[in-house]
């Protein structure tokens, strides 16, 4: 019988992941979930075939030039791939995919909670009641901004951003859309389509972002396109911090031109802008999109079909590289 496969695992994933990948293959497992320096990833690579990396270990183009002649496959276990210099890997022939799908419903979730938190005032208002400080109710306490029947707008009706239009039409909102093309009919269920990101923003209430970083991605929301949206507008970020422009997006949170910010995902995670703390108009969370218990499970059983596709000579169905 041939060796097993060598699969270097860089975080602790849930245990039927596990053992899936125990029973399946030769698997090296980080038991105390520490972050790998990019020396320490190179080195237990060393004698791998395969590496199945978070969105947390840099696969830059040296850490790629420095892996083994052996190393074949990098399997996220992720859907982004923004981690991955995904052409230094397809240079040394290394094959790359991703999780699409199974972690829609679950970020969806989330970014339908970061628009209600947001609007709602959730964060400041958890504050209060914790605090043991709440003393008194008035009709002008804690007012925040209705989500029903607004107009929202979504950078990406993909995967993630036609399920959180899909839920957004529950709350009676008017969807609108910027994407590379113009979607089927059927796939935009009566989205309003906008070629121009710049024709999007001045009819969002609320706004979404679901568009994978690339370079043309980087730094999207900057300070010109904020102004483009409306005064009192609320923005929403579960897809990834390098979209935004913080420097811009805080200076449009402090200056009250955006009504608030929810923000699952940012630049330097974890260690975030620390601005965006010190303002009571932001609802953060700490990147936990897909962190459900079903998810992370398909997510990890997603990563090993992929792996098991490619070492059984077939192609793996998320190849993305
Ligand atoms: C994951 C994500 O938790 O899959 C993604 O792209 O952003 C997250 O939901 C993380 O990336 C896992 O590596």
């Amino acid at each position: 019988m041939p060796a097993k496969p060598k699969v270097l695992v860089t975080r602790k994933l849930p245990p039927v992941v596990e053992a899936r990948l125990a029973r399946d293959f030769d698997p090296s497992f980080n038991d105390d979930d520490h972050i790998f320096s990019a020396e320490e990833l190179v080195a237990r690579a060393a004698d791998a075939d395969a590496i199945m990396p978070c969105h947390t270990e840099n696969l830059s183009a040296e850490v790629i030039a420095a892996l083994p002649d052996r190393l074949r496959i990098i399997a996220n276990f992720s859907v982004g791939y923004d981690h991955v210099d995904v052409a230094a890997a397809r240079d040394r022939g290394i094959a790359v995919t991703n999780t699409p799908d199974v972690l829609s419903d679950a970020t969806a979730e989330i970014a339908l909670l970061l628009m209600l938190g947001a609007a709602r005032r959730a964060s400041e208002g958890e504050r209060l009641v914790r605090s043991g400080n709440w003393r008194d109710w008035s009709p002008s306490f804690m007012v925040g901004r209705q989500m029903t029947g607004k107009r929202l707008g979504i950078i990406g009706l993909g995967r993630v951003g036609s399920i959180v239009a899909k839920r957004a039409r529950g709350f009676e909102m008017e969807i609108h859309y910027h994407g590379r093309h113009r979607l089927p009919a059927a796939q935009e269920a009566g989205a309003h389509y906008h070629e121009r990101l710049e024709e999007l923003l001045p009819v969002c209430d609320f706004l979404s972002l679901h568009c994978p970083a690339t370079p043309e991605t980087k730094g999207l929301m900057n300070a010109e396109r904020l102004a483009l949206l409306p005064d009192g507008a609320i923005l929403v970020n579960a897809a990834r911090g390098a979209l935004v422009d913080d420097d811009a997006l805080i200076a449009a949170l402090m200056e009250g031109r955006l009504a608030a910010a929810g923000l699952d995902v940012f630049n330097n995670e974890p260690a975030i802008d620390a601005r965006y703390a010190q303002l009571e108009n932001t609802f953060l969370l700490p990147h936990i999109g897909s962190a459900t218990q079903e998810t992370r499970e398909a997510m990890g059983n997603r990563a090993i079909d992929n792996l098991s596709a490619f070492f059984s000579g077939e192609e793996p169905l998320d190849r993305v590289a």
